[in-house]
């Protein structure tokens, strides 16, 4: 199938004048390739000043995949080559009018790029693969199009993970040789890409071929292809569950404390949590430079899990404190600030701005809007002005505490999303460029 198309790709207009017979075929090889004492150790030129040029396009078959953790692109991919060899012309009508024939790639001269820089092994492209034809026509234009799995080092940037574009090249070099020898032309900026099977992970968005000198001298050409993560697998998978699970944290502070399961429902939510990680760990990229933020956000999430914890145990301890014991003064204070904070936002006609809430107001109903203190805009708590008879218990404490908490990490776990997000969105994580 793909040696049918690269015969198509190569010599779609030469296919019709074909007449001559095998006999014609076995001469015509063995004038060419015996007869005339043809190298393919020389390069072809007529004289030696004459410069190769060899016109490369590049057909993108499939992306086989991109190793965050070793920085390796593997594609597999179509170098297609010609140049010409003025060594194998012949005359047609010697040959029953035979313009092209195909040879063995073994027999006759070609480039030999290698890709840099190599990720694991250097070889030439297509020379340890099986026998790619090589096809020759009778004005001596050789043509020569080896499929192989093209593998090269590429820098990985991690840090926008799942939101991460890569760009990675794929250079051919041809090793050895200087310009004044042989050059490289990318004949089409743009490479072929009607072959291209989409990646499950990755998104072509952008790919283009261009020619380069390596240090001035070396002939290079060189495929650039950006890619781009598709990301709704790791939303799925990992970001959604970790939200989820905060969210069921955070309800640990609606949980009653008489009923005693408080601990229990978040250690299990924490649990959950670390064995979850555990098993994402799997799925995450294993770099540290630059480290991805996404690592930042699943941390945040269990440092949270890990405080609403101890938030929960400190608070149980003070529910279940014998009321013996006098709230602080302190404490009083701020319980009583927080609860008049809950009343703030009552309407009110009177324009009296400044009063305060008298103690007894907030010692009868301390978590309900006062009716009695309503002329009120702006509260102040003046010191001074509390009570030393105002008593709370260490229940309400607790109660009111909850509130606070719950309210705090509903805000943490929100903003440790929406930081995360805007970070790896806006693309601009400190550091990561
Ligand atoms: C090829 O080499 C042989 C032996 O060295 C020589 O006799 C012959 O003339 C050469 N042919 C050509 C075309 O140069
Ligand atoms: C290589 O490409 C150039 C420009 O497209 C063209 O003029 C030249 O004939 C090509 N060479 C061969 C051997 O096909
Ligand atoms: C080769 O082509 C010429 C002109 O097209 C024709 O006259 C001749 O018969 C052809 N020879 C063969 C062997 O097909
Ligand atoms: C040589 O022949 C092939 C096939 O007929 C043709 O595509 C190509 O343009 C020719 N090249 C030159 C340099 O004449």
């Amino acid at each position: 199938m793909l040696k049918t198309v690269i015969w198509c790709v190569l010599f779609t207009e030469v296919a019709k004048t074909q007449g001559q017979s095998m006999q014609d075929e076995y001469k015509l090889h063995l004038d060419l390739l015996v007869h005339s004492n043809y190298s393919k150790h020389i390069r072809p030129y007529i004289t030696q000043s004459e410069v190769t040029v060899v016109n490369v396009t590049f057909d993108l078959i499939s992306i086989r995949e991109l190793d965050e953790i070793i920085g390796k692109l593997s594609v597999v991919g179509i170098l297609r080559m010609v140049w010409l060899d003025p060594r194998l012309t012949w005359d047609n009508t010697m040959y029953g009018n035979a313009s092209y024939t195909s040879i063995d790639m073994q027999e006759v001269w070609k480039p030999s790029l290698i890709i840099v820089p190599p990720a694991d092994v250097i070889s030439a492209v297509g020379f340890d693969q099986f026998h790619y034809p090589v096809f020759v026509s009778s004005n001596g234009t050789v043509a020569w199009a080896p499929g192989d799995v093209m593998t090269t080092s590429c820098t990985i940037n991690i840090a926008y993970y799942p939101f991460d574009t890569q760009i990675c090249q794929l250079k051919f070099l041809y090793w050895g040789f200087f310009k004044f020898e042989l050059i490289l032309r990318a004949v089409e900026t743009e490479i072929s890409t009607r072959m291209f099977v989409t990646h499950g992970e990755w998104e072509l968005i952008n790919a283009y071929a261009s020619e380069q000198l390596l240090e001035g001298v070396y002939p290079v050409y060189f495929v650039v292809l950006e890619l781009r993560r598709r990301p709704t697998f790791v939303i799925v998978n990992i970001v959604m569950p970790i939200l989820l699970m905060g969210a069921l944290n955070i309800l640990v502070f609606i949980l009653p404390s008489e009923s005693g399961e408080r601990v229990s429902f978040s250690i299990t939510v924490l649990l959950a949590l670390a064995v979850f990680l555990t098993v994402v760990g799997d799925n995450m990229p294993k770099t540290s430079e630059p480290m991805p933020t996404i690592s930042y956000f699943l941390l945040t999430n269990l440092v949270l899990s890990s405080v609403i914890m101890v938030l929960t145990i400190l608070n149980l301890s003070l529910y279940h404190r014998s009321d013996l014991d006098q709230v602080p003064v302190w404490l009083t204070k701020l319980v009583f600030m927080l609860n008049c904070k809950c009343t703030k936002h009552t309407k009110v006609e009177d324009i009296e701005t400044t009063t305060t809430c008298t103690v007894d107001d907030v010692t009868s109903e301390p978590s309900l809007p006062q009716e009695k203190a309503l002329p009120v805009m702006e509260k102040k708590w003046v010191a001074s002005e509390l009570n030393t008879e105002s008593k709370i218990t260490w229940q309400q404490t607790s109660k009111t505490l909850d509130k606070v908490f719950g309210f705090l990490a509903s805000i943490s776990l929100f903003l440790s999303a929406a930081v995360f997000f805007i970070l790896v969105l806006t693309k601009s994580v400190p550091g990561a460029d």
